[in-house]
């Protein structure tokens, strides 16, 4: 058997200085890119678990919405631009099997059947106001669970910076995708990723305690309290960590009408209409819009510095 000697280190063997210097850095940066990915997961995590004031878990002073209202009147563009057919439009959709993945940049992406979201993540009731950029609004006793933890569960790395939301496209049973001039499909919503992990930001499964009507979205949409309905997705098969902000259907379509952000503000109006006022549904009377949707003390600080006049 032929034992080979170790060869001498000749001098072209040595790193020189500068270059092991630069190495060092790399291997630092590395080293800190992966403390960066933990961290993230850990602010997230902390985040994710903070604690909402039960008055604003459950919107304490507000009636929630009839039933009827909730899952008779809707936006659902797969389906129709009619409001009041999308109830029936959309019994079309078969929602299950229904595979949801969490992929991009995540150290562990997934994918589960939506019927496995309680088993995994629990299950929580929420009573959120919904202001839909149109100038209509309902108040909407939803269930779920705060999307963070879904998030979380793939493990975030520190390259995350957004969140982008894929809706089903399936137009042999969504009458809606079939429409020329109707918007490109799937239906694409994003968020911050710290706008994604805030404890307020839900992920519905059901409606009044039962299971989500498919109207509304089933099996799984999101539901971000303080925004424009239009951020608020339905029928989500993709949840995608990504570098950059993405191209949302909306922005796509109209940026200057709904934009990235599409936060509730009363003093920012459409370029059509005023979002100075709302109509409940229901009520004769319209109300007066509130900032962010009446969560300002929960999310105003996630645009500290930032131009309120910006973030429609
Ligand atoms: N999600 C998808 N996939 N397609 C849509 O057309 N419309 C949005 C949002 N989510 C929409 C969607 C708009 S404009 C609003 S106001 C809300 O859904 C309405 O939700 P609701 O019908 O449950 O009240």
């Amino acid at each position: 058997m032929l034992i080979r000697r170790r060869p001498e280190l000749t001098a072209s063997d040595v790193t020189p200085p500068g270059l092991f210097r630069k190495r060092r850095r790399g291997a630092l940066a590395s080293l800190a890119a992966a403390f960066g990915a933990t961290l993230i997961g850990r602010a997230a995590a902390a985040n994710c678990g903070a604690p909402l004031p039960q008055a604003v878990r459950t919107a304490s002073g507000e009636t929630p919405s009839p039933l009827a209202d909730i899952a008779g009147y809707n936006n659902y563009y797969e389906f129709s631009t009619d409001k009041k057919a999308i109830r029936i439009l959309a019994q079309a959709l078969t929602t299950t099997p229904w595979a949801i993945t969490v992929e991009g940049e995540v150290e562990k992406a997934y994918t589960l059947d939506s019927s496995d979201i309680g088993r995994l993540f629990g299950n929580e009731e929420r009573i959120y106001r919904l202001r839909c950029v149109e100038g209509w609004a309902m108040v909407v006793p939803w269930s779920g669970v705060p999307l963070c933890k879904l998030i979380e569960r793939a493990r975030p790395t520190s390259r995350a910076r957004f969140v982008e939301f894929l809706s089903l496209k399936r137009s042999s049973e969504m009458i809606g995708q079939r429409a020329a001039g109707s918007l490109d499909w799937p239906y694409r919503e994003g968020l911050r990723i710290d706008e994604a992990m805030h404890p307020l930001t839900f992920a519905v499964t059901g409606l009044y305690g039962e299971a989500l009507p498919k109207q509304n979205g089933a099996p799984l949409r999101i539901a971000v309290p303080w925004k424009y309905g239009f951020k608020s997705p339905k029928a989500i098969t993709h949840i995608r960590l990504v570098a950059e902000q993405p191209v949302t259907s909306w922005v796509k379509r109209a940026d200057s009408e709904y934009g990235f952000y599409g936060n509730v503000n009363p003093d920012v109006a459409h370029p059509r209409w005023s979002q100075a006022r709302e109509n409940r549904i229901g009520e004769l009377r319209k109300r007066p819009t509130l900032y962010l949707n009446g969560y300002a003390d929960q999310v105003a600080s996630l645009y500290a510095g930032m131009d309120p006049a910006r973030l429609y």
